[in-house]
C-alpha cells in the first residue's frame, strides 16, 4: 500500500565510496523537485541514534558534486546491531517526523536498514555506495569506477619502478571478501596473475607461474593480491614465494584507504545521480525494503535481502581472460 511520504532522511554508513556526495546531492535535489522535505542524517546508524539531523536543502548540496568522501560523515555503528539502539533510532525519527529513509552504503548498511523495515515499518530504500562492488542486483556499485582506477593509476606508477629494476611487486587491493577490485584492475594493469578469494590460488600455482615468466625471460612481473578480508595477507604471500624463487628481488605495495578517496569519476558521478533520482522516485511510488540499482544499464529494485544475501558474482570469463593476456 502507498504511503503518504513528507519528510525523507538520507544518510551514509559505512566505508565512504567516491560518488557519495553526487548522490546525497541527487536524492536531497529530487526530493526537493518533488516537493518533499529532505533531512541529512549525520554519521549514519550513529547519527539516527544520536539524534543527529540536519535539514538539507537545494543549496546545501552546491558544490559537492565532484568531492569524495561523505558530507554526511559516516561511521560504523555497534549500538544499531541491538535492538534498543534501533529503538532509540526510530523514536529520534519520528520525533522529527521523518517517514521514509534512503541510505548510501553497503551489505551492512543494508541488513541495518532491512531490519528497521521489518521491525518498524518505515519505507527504506538502499543506493548501493560501496568501492567492493559486492552487492546483488546492480552491475556497478558507486565507488567501484574511481577506486579501480585509482588503483591502476597506482600499479602504473609502480610498474615504472618495477621495470627499471627488474623486480617482482605484490601489491594488495581492498574489496574485504571479493575480488572485484583484484579482478577488474588486474586485467587493466596487465598483472600477471591475480589472486581472489573466489578463486583459491596455492602458492604452488603462484611459484609454478612466476617462475614459468622468469624463464621466458619476462623481466618483471605484477602480482594483484584481494585483501581477502585480512588487510597485509600479502606479505605472507609474498614471503613465502620469494623464499622458494630467490633470483626474484620482491616488493610488497599495500594500497589500502588511498583506494577510498579522490574525486568520483565521470561514470561514479553519473551512476549516483542516476540512483539518487531512483531511489527518491522509488521510494514515492511506493517501492520499499529495496535496493535502487543499474542492470543491463536500466535502472532496477532489488530486494534488500537478495542485495545482501545473493552476492555479486565473479565473471568467469575475465579470469580466463586474464590467463590468456598474461602469458
Ligand atoms: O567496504 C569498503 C572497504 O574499503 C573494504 O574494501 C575494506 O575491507 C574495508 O572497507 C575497510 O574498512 P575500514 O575503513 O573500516 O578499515
Amino acid at each position: 500500500m502507498k504511503r503518504e511520504i513528507d519528510r525523507v532522511g538520507v544518510f551514509t554508513s559505512g566505508g565512504d565510496a567516491p560518488g557519495m556526495n553526487a548522490c546525497i546531492r541527487a536524492v536531497v535535489r529530487t526530493g526537493v523537485y518533488y516537493r518533499k522535505d529532505i533531512v541529512g542524517i549525520m554519521q549514519g546508524y550513529q547519527g539516527m541514534i544520536d539524534g543527529a539531523f540536519e535539514d538539507l536543502k537545494a543549496r546545501s548540496v552546491g558544490n559537492i558534486v565532484h568531492r569524495g568522501g561523505t558530507m554526511l560523515k559516516s561511521a560504523r555503528c555497534d549500538a544499531f546491531r541491538t535492538a534498543e539502539g534501533r529503538a532509540k533510532a526510530y523514536e529520534n525519527l519520528k520525533e522529527r517526523k521523518i517517514d521514509a529513509l534512503i541510505a548510501i552504503g553497503g551489505n551492512g548498511t543494508f541488513t541495518g536498514l532491512h531490519l528497521l523495515h521489518e521491525e518498524y515499518g518505515i519505507p527504506v530504500i538502499g543506493i548501493p555506495g560501496t568501492i567492493d562492488n559486492d552487492l546483488y542486483g546492480t552491475d556497478y556499485t558507486i565507488g567501484y569506477d574511481t577506486a579501480t582506477n585509482t588503483v591502476v593509476k597506482a600499479v602504473d606508477q609502480i610498474r615504472d619502478t618495477a621495470a627499471s629494476h627488474g623486480r617482482l611487486f605484490f601489491v594488495e587491493v581492498m574489496g574485504r571478501d571479493s575480488g572485484f577490485i583484484a579482478l577488474g584492475t588486474g586485467l587493466a594493469v596487465g598483472a600477471e596473475a591475480v589472486c581472489i578469494p573466489e578463486r583459491h590460488t596455492s602458492t604452488d600455482d603462484l611459484v609454478r607461474l612466476l617462475d614459468r615468466n622468469w624463464r621466458s625471460s619476462k623481466s618483471f612481473s605484477l602480482v594483484i593480491v584481494a585483501e581477502a578480508g585480512e588487510s597485509g595477507r600479502t606479505i605472507k604471500i609474498a614471503e613465502e614465494v620469494s623464499r622458494r624463487l630467490e633470483y626474484y628481488d620482491t616488493k610488497v605495495t599495500i594500497l589500502g584507504h588511498l583506494q577510498r578517496g579522490g574525486s568520483p569519476t565521470c561514470m561514479d558521478r553519473v551512476l549516483a545521480s542516476r540512483l539518487g533520482v531512483a531511489a527518491i522516485e522509488g521510494i514515492l511510488d511506493g517501492k520499499t525494503d529495496v535496493m535502487a540499482g543499474v542492470l543491463n544499464n536500466k535502472i532496477s529494485y532489488t530486494p534488500l535481502i537478495e542485495a545482501i544475501g545473493k552476492g555479486q558474482f565473479i565473471d568467469e570469463d575475465l579470469i580466463r581472460i586474464s590467463n590468456i593476456l598474461s602469458i
